[in-house]
């Protein structure tokens, strides 16, 4: 299975594997309070605590099933790791794949959101997937923004995943990119 994920190569971004190295990265990430704000399991206390989150998140990539997986997005420029994205399905009946995005904040407003999303979705529909979901509260403006930047269309808002928080959501078909 190894040969069918990721890397992924964008104009700006390569997508990879999480790895332990990259725990100061991805604690600016996950442990600034803007991103976390969005985020179910709240922000990430320390370094230390970001260091477990990966362990696991690193442990648990070989065994999950593509297209599902967690990835760190790195700009290619510099080799900052400045965000990460993954794949999953939705709780409770796990049967929607969703996509999520996480930048750092100071790297907003530049497009990597989008540019990262849309090579990573063409890969997952590559995998057979026909359909992907994004996600959010009506208040994440950003998140919503690029999920129709990257060609996601609005299809309603429900209660039905993640223990009935009211939630707009997006789907992406093969045809919308
Ligand atoms: C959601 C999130 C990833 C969006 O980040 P972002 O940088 O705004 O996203 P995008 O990649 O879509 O970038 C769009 C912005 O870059 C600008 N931009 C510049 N160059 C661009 C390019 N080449 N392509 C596209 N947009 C570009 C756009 O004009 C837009 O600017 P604006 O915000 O001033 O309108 C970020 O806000 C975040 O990490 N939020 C917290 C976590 C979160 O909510 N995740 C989603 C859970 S549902």
């Amino acid at each position: 299975m190894s040969s069918m994920t990721p890397p992924l190569r964008t104009e700006r971004l390569l997508i990879r594997d999480w790895s332990l190295d990259d725990v100061e990265a991805a604690y600016k990430i996950y442990g600034s309070s803007e991103v976390a704000r969005w985020i179910s399991t709240g922000a990430v206390d320390d370094v230390s605590a970001m260091r477990s989150v990966l362990e696991a998140w690193v442990e648990a990539q070989p065994n999950l099933v593509p297209p599902a997986g967690r990835w760190a997005v790195v700009r290619t420029e510099d080799g900052e790791v400045i965000g990460g994205l993954s794949l999953r399905l939705m709780p409770p009946f796990e049967e929607d794949f969703e996509l999520n995005w996480q930048l750092r904040p100071d790297v907003w407003g530049q497009g990597y959101a989008t540019e990262a999303s849309r090579a990573l979705i063409r890969w997952a529909f590559k995998q057979g997937l026909e359909e992907v979901f994004a996600v959010a509260r009506a208040e994440n403006k950003r998140a919503i923004a690029t999920a129709r930047r990257i060609g996601m269309e609005w299809v309603g808002e429900t209660d039905k995943y993640y223990d009935g928080r009211r939630l707009q959501v997006f789907r992406c078909r093969p045809s919308d990119l």
